[in-house]
């Protein structure tokens, strides 16, 4: 199989700004052209990204990291890729930040982890691998967080806890993505694993200096027999613990018999060092994982996750990059105390050519497709009342005569939605897997999604209860048309409004 590079790519080793920053740019102009590089999501400048790594507000701006393998466009020798942003919108490129360095106990990856400000030090816990270990490291940067230098006393925690029986698999034992917070008087971290025969684990850790790790336990054990309320597999990925209203929110990435499921997030209680889960939900049904998220200086909650692609590896790697960031999404708790999800509001500055549809009925089982409003890089907030429909909601990405089209489609009798992707492209090199994500609505309540469609890449929310992020891959460049349907009987639309939204790069 062959796989896109060219001499531009090759360039993104180089480590001097400018010259990165030129590479870069000449790698994302050149890629400008596919016409299913998002436009206003994060990518990397070429090649291949999967987790964000370190999120955090640094002298006010905002540092993501992310799994990135510099070199080509599909999943390798992992790096840490780098950008800054004033405003969670426009990024800037910097080069990587961290790099395996031979011979050492990151010699093949620089796996997942976090960034912390240690009394003004930036410093990084970052999974290293070396062949099957899987060990916590650490480096402390400068202020600029350009340069890193890995700590002589590395690995800090060498690997899991000897006395549990933790899931080893024919490549690695598990032990990976240490998250790590001060509570107290004393730093905290979470290691993902998962414990043979029992289920995905996360293990707690607790430290004074970040340097010395003391292990204090697993802070939830999972049981991957169950499948009630969620499924969550043998292994949990990216652990993430935050505080949010009176409860606590413990995040995990489904991992089993290597492959990647979904995001969970439970609800509960986190108190003496364990946390117990009064519920737990798929976090998005669809292409998201590995999602992070950081408390930012205006108090919000932000979580930032992993699109996958969902191609063919032969299309992955013809194409010369790989995975794109979700939009930055606001997280809450309602009074029902599950999770409640808004786009972050610096989204709405990339808004332009505002158009609006006015309330009307939907006939059954017909399309009202609205020529003006197409487009492939838009936002639209629709607000559907089901009435007698047992199937309605949106159509994108639809070419006039019909060959290819994507459907988001609510089926109130099931408390359904999902996106119905079985004609979105003529190739069929891309996934029609559906994805279904439960939404209940309340008597009276209308269906509220918030769509972001940008090429490749479909995120939507609904009734601010649940998001769902799917990609597609349409084939005609006159898949721009939108749409709404019902069908079964009528529908009312009450509202649908349209913006054009702008590029970030
Ligand atoms: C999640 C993950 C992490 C790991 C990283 C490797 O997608 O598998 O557990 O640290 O990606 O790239």
């Amino acid at each position: 199989m062959s796989e896109r590079t060219s001499p531009i790519v090759t360039g993104l080793r180089e480590q001097d700004l400018a010259g990165y920053q030129r590479v870069a740019a000449a790698a994302r102009a050149e890629l400008q052209r596919d016409p299913h590089r998002p436009q206003y999501h994060f990518t990397p400048p070429a090649n291949w990204m999967n987790d964000p790594n370190g999120l955090i507000q640094w002298n006010g701006r905002y540092h993501l990291f992310y799994q990135h393998h510099p070199h080509g466009p599909l999943w390798a020798e992992m790096h840490w890729g780098h950008a800054v942003s004033d405003d969670l919108l426009h990024w800037q490129d910097l080069p990587a930040a961290l790099a395996p360095t031979p011979d050492t106990c990151d010699r093949d990856g620089i796996f997942s982890g976090c960034t912390v400000d240690d009394g003004g030090t930036p410093t990084i816990l970052y999974t290293g691998v070396d062949g099957p270990n899987q060990a916590v490291c650490v480096a402390t940067g400068d202020d600029a967080l350009l340069r890193w230098t890995k700590d002589p006393a590395n690995p800090v925690v060498p690997q899991g806890p000897p006395d549990l029986d933790l899931l080893r698999t024919a490549d690695c034992t598990h032990f990976r993505d240490p998250s790590v917070w001060w509570e107290g008087d004393r730093w905290q971290m979470l290691v993902g694993s998962g414990i043979r025969g029992a289920g995905g684990t996360v293990l707690r850790y607790s430290s004074p200096d970040l340097r010395h790790w003391t292990f204090e336990g697993p802070l939830l054990i999972g049981d991957e027999h169950a499948h009630d309320p969620v499924w969550t597999g043998s292994m949990w990925e990216c652990p993430q613990l935050f505080p949010l209203a009176d409860r606590h929110v413990l995040m995990i990435s489904v991992w089993h018999e290597g492959r990647t499921h979904y995001p969970a997030a439970m609800i509960g209680i986190y108190a003496d060092g364990r946390f117990v889960p009064e519920s737990a939900a798929v976090l998005d049904a669809g292409s998201h994982y590995a999602p992070q998220t950081i408390l930012d200086d205006r108090g919000r909650r932000l979580l930032i996750g992993w699109l996958r692609e969902q191609r063919s590896r032969e299309a992955q790697a013809l194409s010369g990059w790989n995975g794109v960031m979700s939009i930055p999404w606001v997280l809450s708790l309602g009074a029902d105390r599950r999770l409640r999800y808004a786009p972050a509001s610096e989204l709405a500055a990339l808004r332009h050519a505002h158009q609006r549809v006015e309330k009307q009925i939907l006939p059954a089982d017909q399309d009202l497709l609205f020529p003006d409003l197409g487009g492939d890089v838009i936002e639209l907030s629709a607000e559907l009342a089901p009435e007698g429909a047992n199937a309605l909601g949106l159509v994108v990405r639809r070419t006039p005569d019909g060959t290819e089209e994507t459907r988001i489609v609510y089926e109130p009798a099931r408390c359904c939605i999902f996106v119905d992707r079985t004609r979105s492209s003529l190739d069929d090199r891309g996934d029609t897997t559906r994805h279904e994500a439960h939404l209940q609505l309340h008597a009276g309540e209308p269906l509220r999604l918030r769509v972001f469609l940008d090429r490749s890449v479909l995120e939507l929310v609904a009734n601010e209860r649940l998001i769902l992020s799917e990609r597609i891959y349409p084939t005609r460049e006159a898949s721009q048309e939108v749409g709404i349907f019902a069908s079964g009987g009528p529908a009312r639309l009450l509202a649908l409004d349209h913006w054009a939204m702008r590029s970030i790069w």
